[in-house]
């Protein structure tokens, strides 16, 4: 795993969305897998900026985003679509019809999931996958206890993950229960992993997941498994890792992997 530990949150999301920003660059046809949650925010902010300021276009990129609550319609104000159109598919230029988000009110969800993998498939798969983490240690809303080789399915949310995340409906009853999201199996097969996260709040996490056993306990400690899987921290995040020097000097001799 590289693991690359930056000062603050505002360098974490310029050094991805410069990141990302170069594979478009190279490959304009890009497949993009996409995260929610506070911590890309800043990622896809320097996009936006990239695409008024420097011309970088994704008229050509397709992306496919890991997760979506059950329950709430595209046009929800708190639907991980909505979210996306807001952050991010609203202010560059790529085609909505390439853009995927699972749908939180498919009526036949496994049909729905099935369909969603066959669809990644069919653009011959993901270059690149953006991942926040929870403070559980999950990656999409693969929590506690997943399958490492689970699949695009529906999956009940942690208490954690509904306390984290009422922030954003306003209160902890309003947080859907039940959410779609790519697997940890499916999120393997990309070609790069590209992890993110910021704050104190995710230092417990980060230290399971990069030097703690690999376990379903902590999904995104399955990254361990990737060839291309990339850490991007700030201070506050990396707090509690043991390796953090080794890991800086690794870096700044670039032999990360
Ligand atoms: C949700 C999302 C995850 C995200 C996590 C962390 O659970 N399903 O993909 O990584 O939140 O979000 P935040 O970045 O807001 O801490």
């Amino acid at each position: 795993m590289r693991v690359v530990i930056l000062e603050d949150a505002q360098q974490v999301g310029s050094w991805a969305a410069e990141y990302i920003g170069r594979l478009v660059r190279q490959k304009p046809t890009v497949v993009l897998g996409l995260a929610t949650g506070g911590t890309p925010v800043l990622c896809y902010q320097r996009i936006i900026a990239m695409h008024q300021e420097e011309g970088l276009s994704f008229s050509r990129v397709r992306t496919f985003n890991l997760d979506e609550y059950v329950g709430l319609p595209a046009d929800d104000p708190n639907s991980y679509r909505s979210f996306m159109r807001q952050q991010l598919f609203d202010h560059i230029d790529i085609p909505a019809s390439s853009t995927h988000v699972p749908d939180g009110m498919a009526t036949d969800v496994t049909e729905h999931c099935r369909h969603y993998e066959q669809q990644i498939q069919d653009v011959g798969g993901i270059d690149l996958q953006l991942l926040g983490i929870g403070s559980d240690g999950h990656i999409a809303f693969n929590e506690p206890g997943s399958s490492l080789a689970s699949r695009t399915r529906l999956k009940a949310l942690a208490a954690r993950t509904l306390q984290d995340n009422a922030r954003f409906f306003g209160t902890l009853e309003r947080v859907p229960r039940l959410a779609i999201t790519m697997g940890v199996g499916t999120i393997l097969e990309a070609r790069q992993c590209l992890l993110l996260a910021t704050g104190e709040n995710k230092a417990t996490a980060i230290r399971d997941a990069i030097e703690g056993p690999l376990t379903s306990q902590i999904t995104a400690s399955a990254l361990q498994l990737h060839p291309q899987a990339t850490l991007v921290l700030d201070e506050a995040a990396a707090a509690k890792l043991e390796q953090a020097d080794y890991y800086r000097k690794a870096e700044a001799l670039q032999v990360g992997c």
